[in-house]
């Protein structure tokens, strides 16, 4: 039987106290990782997330940086090495600026900025504090949460499509340059995914759905799947790599 077996490492998921970052969180913890629990604002939920996965036997602690600002993100990272912690080996950077989006004539020029620090900047930040470490111990995994937004260009999307096609290249050129090292960096991108938010108010069917070739939204729970995968052996030869996670909504093409 083939099991994905992640005892002894560790995980640091930015936005583990948000939507599909919590269910990555508990996903690799069932793995058997050590969880590091990354929230910005919301530290309560982080909080909660970590009582939750302790009584379950996790070994975990939570963090906190905007990942926005490379000065908070080392800040997090010396905080990390000097509580004892294992420093991560597998970085989940899945964090986002949440903002209205807009025509691109009338969204604001911060919201573009803010979108160029979560998107963008928060994986030059993560990849300059927490690499090192993967390099010195010759293996590591760097997994992106990108979406389908990505591929749409949808009007209105302009900032969160930007922002997330920078990331895009710095996962690809950052894929070459570490994995002489034994570290792979690969993205899933979600399409609009059901998760506790959908649940609580009954919001899981969207009129759109008709256009998803398989039918239905996925679940916060198959893109954490995705992020187990690429986190496991099994995705050993796989880095550089945009894995969609939408149902076959959209199909880059080769
Ligand atoms: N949900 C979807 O349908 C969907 C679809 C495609 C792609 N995605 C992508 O999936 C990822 C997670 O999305 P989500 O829906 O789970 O988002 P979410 O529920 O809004 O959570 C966002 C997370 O980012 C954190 N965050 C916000 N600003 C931050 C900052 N400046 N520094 C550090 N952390 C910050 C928040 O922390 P605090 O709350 O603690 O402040 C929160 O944990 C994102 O990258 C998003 O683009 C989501």
């Amino acid at each position: 039987m083939i099991s994905i077996d992640l005892t002894g490492k560790t995980a640091l998921v930015t936005g583990a106290s948000g939507e599909l970052g919590r269910v990555m969180a508990r996903t690799l913890a069932q793995a058997g990782a050590n969880l590091l629990l990354h929230s910005y604002r919301n530290p309560d939920r982080a909080a909660s997330l970590a009582e939750e996965l302790r009584g379950r036997g996790t070994r975990c602690m939570t963090v906190s940086a905007d990942v926005g600002d490379l000065q908070s993100v080392l800040r997090m990272r010396d905080g990390i090495r000097a509580s004892g912690f294992p420093m991560p080996d597998i970085l989940v950077d899945n964090a986002v600026v949440q903002y209205d989006w807009k025509s691109v004539l009338e969204q604001p020029v911060e919201d573009y900025e803010s979108q160029f620090r979560s998107c963008v900047l928060q994986n030059v930040h993560m990849a300059k504090a927490f690499l090192p470490d993967m390099i010195e111990k010759g293996w590591g995994r760097v997994i992106g949460t990108n979406t389908e937004c990505a591929m749409q260009c949808f009007a209105t999307q302009s900032a969160y499509a930007a922002g997330k096609r920078g990331m895009d290249g710095v996962m690809r050129v950052l894929a070459r340059e570490v994995g002489p090292y034994g570290i792979t960096v690969n993205q899933v991108a979600p399409g609009y995914t059901i998760s506790d938010r959908d649940r609580a108010n009954h919001t899981e069917v969207q009129p759109t759905d008709v256009r998803i070739p398989l039918r239905r939204r996925g679940t916060d729970q198959e893109v954490a799947n995705a992020v187990l995968f690429l986190a496991s052996d099994l995705a050993s030869y796989i880095t550089g790599a945009y894995l969609p996670v939408c149902g076959g909504n959209v199909m880059p093409t080769i």
